[in-house]
């Protein structure tokens, strides 16, 4: 890592900037940055200059910005001499990654709320930032307008953090919310926060939990100060939640929410690990988390001295993350003005991620089973023999008796324990079907 300090060009020194990427994003973060210059340049020390605007289709109309601005040889813009920070915009991984690297080598600074980018290549572009002494920043990365990334690097940097949880995707926020509230159909949901530009350019990454992963692989590095990955999250989506899941939760007292859960485990020996995963997960309806609707985010974050603290906010859109982004900008610009750095990565502790098999966690059964004498007691004597404590049982009225509905609550148990149990049920004779199974927190 350089040690050198980063001197800065001076007040009112203009500073460069490079937008790569003019969709959702990108259109917003140009159009702010232009309305609020004089605010910008008075709280910068220097006025920003826009220089350049990467896109890939040079013919769609751009308002409010100088065609002259526009090219698609992003490469060529991000070596520029006349730009000091990047901001990229674009999304995926291979190409913005290719482009933030050549960027920090060249030492501009780069704003990015690519998620995807940075939970897969944290430590490459870390390394480069810190060679080349610029700053890498990412706010809008995790839960666009919520300063959740600024909050674990600088305001929480003095706490332990034991356990970050929460609801960081929009896109399925919205989708659940409207299958709940107004009955709407996933695929109609879907469309819609396509069309408000919440969801990601593919929106297999939001419904298959991609999105939340990276957010989830994002907070618990910065929370655990060790690295954790893209790959290192366990992930599930909602594209398994039915209507039917939605209606039976609100019956039972429920809500289903998409969480990422990021959590400080102690072993037996004292030893620690982390734990990051992603899955639909029910809660009580009373719990806040439950009532954050639309795109809206929550993150609670349980600190050892700290406490309980809960942020809410916007998580996804154009102009919300527009404001993380430009928060981020004014930062990096200040650096280039009046010199330092911003607050890096600090992966010291370099905790083990958890096989997410050892993970304690909580069942909510929902099956049908043949209606016999003694059937219940039969079942709950399995889960005990798997070493498995049932927190609440309930039976429920079917028509024509038939059958019996069970539904059956656990108590904490390593995921593994509670998935095998699952896999047995489904194959005894006295279970005709094991209709839902979903974790269960709070
Ligand atoms: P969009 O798909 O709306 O915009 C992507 C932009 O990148 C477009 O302007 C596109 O150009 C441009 N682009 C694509 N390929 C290239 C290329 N090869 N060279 C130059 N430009 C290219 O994405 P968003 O604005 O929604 O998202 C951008 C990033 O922000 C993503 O990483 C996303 O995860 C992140 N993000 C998004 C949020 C949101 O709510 N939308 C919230 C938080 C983070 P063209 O206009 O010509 O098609
Ligand atoms: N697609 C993302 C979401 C954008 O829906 O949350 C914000 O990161």
């Amino acid at each position: 890592m350089s040690t050198s300090f980063n001197p800065g060009k001076g007040e009112g020194q203009p500073v460069g900037v490079a937008v790569l990427g003019m969709g959702t994003v990108g259109t917003d973060v140009i159009r702010l940055m232009q309305e609020n210059a004089d605010a910008f340049e008075a709280r910068i020390g220097g006025p920003l200059a826009l220089k350049g605007v990467a896109v890939s289709d040079l013919d769609k109309p751009r308002p409010g910005v100088d065609p002259a601005l526009l090219t698609d040889d992003a490469h060529a813009l991000v070596e520029r001499d006349d730009v000091d920070i990047v901001v990229e915009v674009i999304g995926g991984i291979d190409y913005p990654r290719e482009l933030v690297l050549k960027a920090l080598k060249a030492g501009k600074s780069v704003v990015t709320a690519n998620k995807a980018l940075v939970a897969a290549h944290a430590d490459e572009l870390a390394a480069a930032a810190d060679e080349q002494n610029v700053d890498l920043y990412f706010e809008a990365a995790v839960a666009a307008a919520i300063p959740v990334v600024g909050m674990l690097r600088r305001s929480l940097a003095g706490d332990q953090i034991n356990r970050i949880f929460g609801i960081v995707n929009g896109t399925t926020n919205f989708i659940l919310d409207a299958m709940a509230t107004t009955g709407a159909s996933y695929e109609d949901a879907l469309a819609e926060a396509t069309r408000l530009g919440y969801a990601e350019a593919d929106p297999t990454a939001d419904v298959e939990g991609h999105d939340a992963a990276s957010k989830a692989a994002i907070l618990a590095s910065l929370g655990f100060h060790s690295r954790v990955k893209f790959n290192d999250v366990h992930c599930e989506g909602i594209t398994q939640i039915s209507a039917d899941d939605i209606t039976a939760a609100a019956k039972a007292g429920y809500t289903i929410k998409l969480l990422a859960i990021c959590e400080r485990l102690t072993n037996e020996d004292g030893s620690e690990q982390v734990s990051a995963r992603v899955h639909p997960t029910l809660i009580p309806s009373s719990h806040p988390l439950a009532s954050v609707s639309k795109s809206f985010n929550a993150i609670y974050v349980d600190a050892e001295a700290a406490g309980s603290l809960m942020f809410y906010g916007n998580g996804a859109g154009g102009a919300p993350t527009a404001s993380a982004v430009l928060g981020d900008l004014v930062g990096a610009a200040r650096n280039k003005v009046h010199g330092g750095r911003a607050p890096g990565e600090n992966t010291y502790a370099n905790l083990p991620v958890a096989d997410f098999g050892d993970v304690p966690t909580r069942y909510h059964i929902d099956m049908q089973v043949k209606d016999r004498v003694g059937v219940l007691a039969d079942l709950a004597t399995r889960f005990a023999d798997a070493g498995i404590s049932l927190r609440t049982v309930r039976q429920e009225e079917v028509e024509r008796h038939e059958h019996a509905r069970l539904i059956l609550v656990t108590h904490q148990a390593p995921e593994s324990a509670l998935a095998g149990m699952v896999e047995r049920l489904s194959e005894l004779d006295d279970v005709q079907q094991v209709t839902s199974v979903i974790r269960l927190d709070g």
